[in-house]
């Protein structure tokens, strides 16, 4: 079965633009990751003409709330047909495994968010929180996998350990991609496919680079291709 290991990140503000963006794409070579500001303003129907179009949609709303609340909301996107969702594993093991058992066996996988990158170590003294934002990442990635679910989201720098400590059927999502000739634009930690895959990623989320392409399809062919030089 093909499965393509590029998700590229729809960040457009409207929905033509997001539709029109993807019909120039090809779903055999990636998936598409539909985030907050454009589920917040195209909602499913826009998920159901991006599913007609072929495409595996990740569903990016990192849900965050009590483990009633998530399940149902999981529930949602699963009959929505999604093929991947998420939550945050902050929400803790309550809400994690009511998030696998409203999905139970369908086909919808479901991942976690561990820290937010955005967050440094002063960011989690202010909360309260001793630990360094590695030890965070590595604690609630495991909780994520004693939940069941089936993987997190997290950088190619933090796969390697991850991936150690999860071993091989744990799936890792890793945005930050940039081909070496690329620019930063506002990543931080970034890394080429290569490396990202090296590092043990299953999947890679890649935006700006293929969406601000003025050949999208060739940018997603060139990632694609050194996907498959290291795979
Ligand atoms: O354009 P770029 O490749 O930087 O987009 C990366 C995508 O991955 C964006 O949709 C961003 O919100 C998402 N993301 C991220 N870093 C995280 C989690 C998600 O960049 N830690």
């Amino acid at each position: 079965m093909n499965d393509p290991r590029i998700i590229v990140a729809l960040d457009f503000p409207d929905q033509c633009t997001a539709l029109n963006f993807a019909a120039g794409l090809d779903s055999t070579l990636c998936r598409v990751k539909v985030g907050k500001e454009l589920f917040t303003l195209a909602g499913p129907q826009l998920v159901e003409k991006l599913m007609k179009l072929g495409f595996d949609v990740f569903l990016d709303l990192k849900f965050h709330d009590i483990p009633n609340t998530v399940a149902a909301a999981c529930s949602a996107a699963s009959s929505l047909g999604v093929w991947m969702v998420n939550v945050h594993a902050l929400g803790g093991s309550k809400m994690l495994l009511a998030a696998r058992q409203a999905l139970g066996g369908k086909k919808t996988r479901l991942i976690a968010v561990t820290l937010l990158t955005s967050l440094n170590q002063n960011d989690l003294s202010e909360l309260g929180i001793a630990d360094t934002p590695e030890t965070m990442v590595q604690r609630l990635a495991l909780l994520a996998q004693c939940c069941g679910l089936d993987g997190v989201v997290c950088s190619a720098l933090e796969a390697v350990s991850l991936r150690e400590v999860t071993g091989e059927d744990f799936c890792l999502v890793t945005p930050g991609i940039r081909s070496s000739s690329d620019g930063n634009d506002d990543q931080v930690r970034i890394a080429t496919p290569a490396m990202a895959i090296r590092s043990g990623a299953s999947y890679l989320v890649i935006g700006r680079p293929i969406t601000r392409s003025p050949d999208p399809l060739g940018a997603l062919r060139r990632f694609n291709d050194e996907v498959a030089s290291v795979l």
